[in-house]
């Protein structure tokens, strides 16, 4: 008879493990309890939120058990058993615990120093990006994160959307979406300037002219100078684009890409949710399940901006035809006036990039940016300008050489469709779902303005 899987997930042994079977299970130390009569140990693996318990033999080894601290790295053997206790309906009795790698509790920096007390806070745990995963918050945030892109992935493959890999290394440094990274010695190996990609878009939008319906799902990157809770300099975005659509298109594509995603996430990770609901952000679950529960709202700047100056809202930038929507605008539109998700259309031409499509009247373009309660924009899309003499204008007005971007005028010389598509923030995304309120707690290892080790 085959022995058991020695490499059986936590997850899988809870979800299917046979009572009265032999289980060898590892993992790391979350918390244990020596006594006389029994000891306990519960172990993580990150295949789920909750612990394995696992109960050690009364005459446990001495030595042993002051190596079982918080942190160690163990493989137990044993036995599938029914639980005496009310927390679990079935628990490991080991016959042994082997200490795979010792962890000193005395130096190891995200142990808990005391049974009451809370684990290291979130901004701590940023100095340690190596270790932090192992805190239960983390642990949340990476699975839910795995979640995410996977279901972000399935949404477009079940539609039929080609995942196209656009570069990381550009030529383009004009897209307006920010600043950019050069890199250093382009000059001597490509014999002209390059630069980390601030959106895949320009380069999809090839595709889209010959495979329809495509995205982008990549690391993107800009060297802008916020160091806000919302901004990193290298985050994850998603850029679907579709031939032959309309603002229309790209904003229906949006609203069924945010409630599908969203409820399928809440599916898949439950467990992990209700831990953002206890202990990250009360209410967090409900608020989104509501938000996805009903159709999006939608409005043109104008009649934005004419929200805002009849609200009577104190607000720090001014408000008014022609103003920038601010983040302080985002979220009171989302979370005051709408109360859910809005889609703002039809921005001023001066705020927004130049392959934005022109509308009829040439004062706004067909952009859209989707603001969410309590975060504000989460994305930026737009129908893109198909028309070549009217394209090349807009380069033209913001100062571009549009012989820096003749291939991209190629797509609109031969068989240009009208189409269009949208960025997500990846990262965005994952705040609004967990309710986690700084965006350098749900990315591995956060660049932001000042120096990193790791
Ligand atoms: O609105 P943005 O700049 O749009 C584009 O880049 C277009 N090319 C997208 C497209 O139409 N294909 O960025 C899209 C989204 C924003 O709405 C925001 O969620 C996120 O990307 N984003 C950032 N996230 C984290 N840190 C930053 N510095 C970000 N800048 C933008």
């Amino acid at each position: 008879m085959a022995g058991p899987d020695r490499r059986i997930s936590i997850s899988r042994l809870l979800a299917n493990g046979v009572e009265g079977n032999p289980v060898v299970v590892n993992g790391w130390v979350k918390t244990s309890r020596f006594s006389k009569n029994v000891s306990f140990v519960h172990l993580f693996d990150g295949s789920t939120p909750k612990t394995l318990q696992i109960v050690l033999p009364a005459d446990a080894d001495e030595e042993l058990t002051k190596r079982l601290g918080v942190g160690a790295a163990v493989q137990v053997t044993g036995t599938w058993v029914a639980s005496q206790g009310a927390e679990q309906a079935l628990e490991v009795l080991a016959d042994s615990i082997e200490v795979v790698g010792d962890c000193d509790p005395t130096v190891y920096p995200i142990r808990k120093s005391g049974k009451k007390q809370k684990g290291v806070s979130l901004e701590l745990l940023r100095g340690m990006p190596h270790l932090r995963p192992r805190t239960n918050t983390l642990q949340s945030v990476f699975r839910v994160r795995n979640a995410l892109a996977w279901h972000i992935h399935r949404f477009f493959q079940e539609r039929g959307f080609l995942w196209i890999h656009t570069p990381i290394i550009t030529r383009a440094d004009a897209e307006g979406a920010g600043e950019v990274f050069p890199i250093g010695n382009a000059g001597e190996f490509f014999g002209h300037p390059a630069f980390l990609t601030v959106s895949g878009q320009l380069d999809v939008e090839s595709f889209a002219q010959s495979h329809t319906d495509v995205y982008t799902f990549g690391p993107t990157f800009r060297a802008e100078n916020s160091n806000t809770p919302r901004h990193v300099a290298e985050f994850w975005m998603i850029e679907p684009e579709m031939a032959f659509a309309n603002l229309d298109d790209v904003i229906a594509l949006a609203e069924s890409f945010i409630r599908e995603v969203t409820v399928a996430v809440h599916e898949q990770c439950a467990d992990d949710f209700a831990f953002f609901d206890l202990r990250i952000q009360k209410g967090v679950v409900e608020q989104v399940k509501e938000a996805v529960s009903k159709p999006f709202a939608r409005m043109t700047h104008r009649e934005a901006m004419d929200v805002l100056a009849k609200s009577g809202q104190d607000f720090e930038y001014p408000v008014g035809p022609g103003a920038d929507i601010q983040t302080e605008h985002e979220r009171f539109l989302a979370d005051e006036v709408v109360k859910g998700p809005v889609f703002v259309t039809d921005y001023p031409v001066e705020q927004k990039a130049f392959y934005m499509r022109l509308n009829d009247g040439g004062d706004t373009v067909a952009a859209t940016d989707l603001l969410m309660p309590r975060l504000g924009e989460i994305i930026g899309g737009s129908q893109r300008e198909e028309r070549l003499d009217v394209l090349v204008a807009q380069m033209e007005r913001r100062g571009m050489d549009p012989s820096h971007l003749d291939w991209y005028l190629d797509l609109r010389r031969f068989g240009s469709t009208p189409h269009g598509g949208f960025g997500l923030g990846f990262e965005r995304m994952l705040m609004w779902l967990t309710g986690m309120s700084n965006i350098r707690d749900v990315i591995p290892y956060p660049r932001t303005p000042g120096p990193f080790t790791l």
